[in-house]
């Protein structure tokens, strides 16, 4: 079995008197798709920020792709956080340039600096950027602007741009949130498939419990802070919609 892409050992966190996470352990592999489960304010962005590094946990230990980013600083930081891949509700695209210019921006922690400036990317870069609009279904968009595109299709141009950044990891905060049922889906299967064939590790913060069964290999369900579940995800049943949610499914 490969090393773990993600490992959380007992974190912790607080914010004064809120207890956003608390002793939450659990590790991801390569290749595996995890779904985040729990109620409006169970901590899954907090998480998240502790996993990146925007926030430092209390307490416990966060080894991402083997290593802790707890004592890096500078470059070495910016290298180890180019690793991770960041999907957000809302698509966070710069809405003028075209779908291959933001899938290239992807790219730019890899270039020196007066390549970024002069907007000079390599063939190399391109032609990952392209293959990558591809793998989403959106080669044909690769010269249309990002505000152009429907929200879906923005949500996939993200994606290929993370795999442009050839992330090793994806942290996808509630990427379907503010989609249509067809494009939700659209973007979790661009999701899974990534997983699967790029054996990238992918842990995506939903509010789907169906979506998350059909699209997840396990689903990690937090409530208040705490870990509640960690199981396959075909094995949350209406017993653990209710344990999570304080009510049975529709
Ligand atoms: N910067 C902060 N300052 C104070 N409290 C915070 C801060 N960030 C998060 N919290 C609190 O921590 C708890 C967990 O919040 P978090 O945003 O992680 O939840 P969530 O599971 O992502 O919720 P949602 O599904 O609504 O996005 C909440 O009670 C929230 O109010
Ligand atoms: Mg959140």
């Amino acid at each position: 079995m490969q090393a773990p892409s993600l490992i959380l050992d007992g974190v912790a966190k607080r914010y004064g008197a809120t207890v956003a996470l608390d002793d939450v352990s659990f590790t991801v592999a390569p290749g595996e798709f995890v779904a985040l489960l729990g109620p409006s304010g169970a901590g899954k962005s907090t998480l998240f920020r502790c996993v990146t590094r925007l926030v430092a946990p209390d307490a416990g230990a966060v080894r991402v792709l083997g290593r802790d980013m707890a004592p890096m600083r500078g470059g070495e930081l910016r290298r180890a956080r180019r690793e991770v891949g960041l999907i957000f509700q809302q698509f966070n695209l710069i809405a003028r340039l075209s779908a291959l210019e933001n899938v290239l921006a992807g790219r730019l922690g890899h270039a020196p600096t007066w390549r970024v400036v002069l907007r000079r990317f390599t063939r190399a870069d391109r032609q990952l950027a392209l293959s990558a609009l591809d793998r989403v279904g959106l080669l044909a968009q690769a010269g249309q602007r990002a505000d152009s595109l429907s929200g879906g299709q923005q949500q996939r141009v993200a994606i290929a741009r993370v795999l442009t950044q050839q992330a090793r990891l994806l942290l996808a905060d509630e990427p379907v949130s503010s989609l249509d049922p067809q494009s939700a889906e659209n973007v979790l299967g661009a999701l899974r498939g990534i997983a699967r064939e790029n054996g990238i590790a992918v842990v995506c913060a939903l509010h789907q419990v169906e979506l998350a069964r059909r699209f997840a290999d396990r689903v990690v369900a937090l409530r208040e802070g705490r870990k509640l579940l960690d199981a396959r995800a075909a094995a949350f049943d209406a017993a653990a919609f209710e344990a999570l949610y304080g009510t049975v499914p529709a």
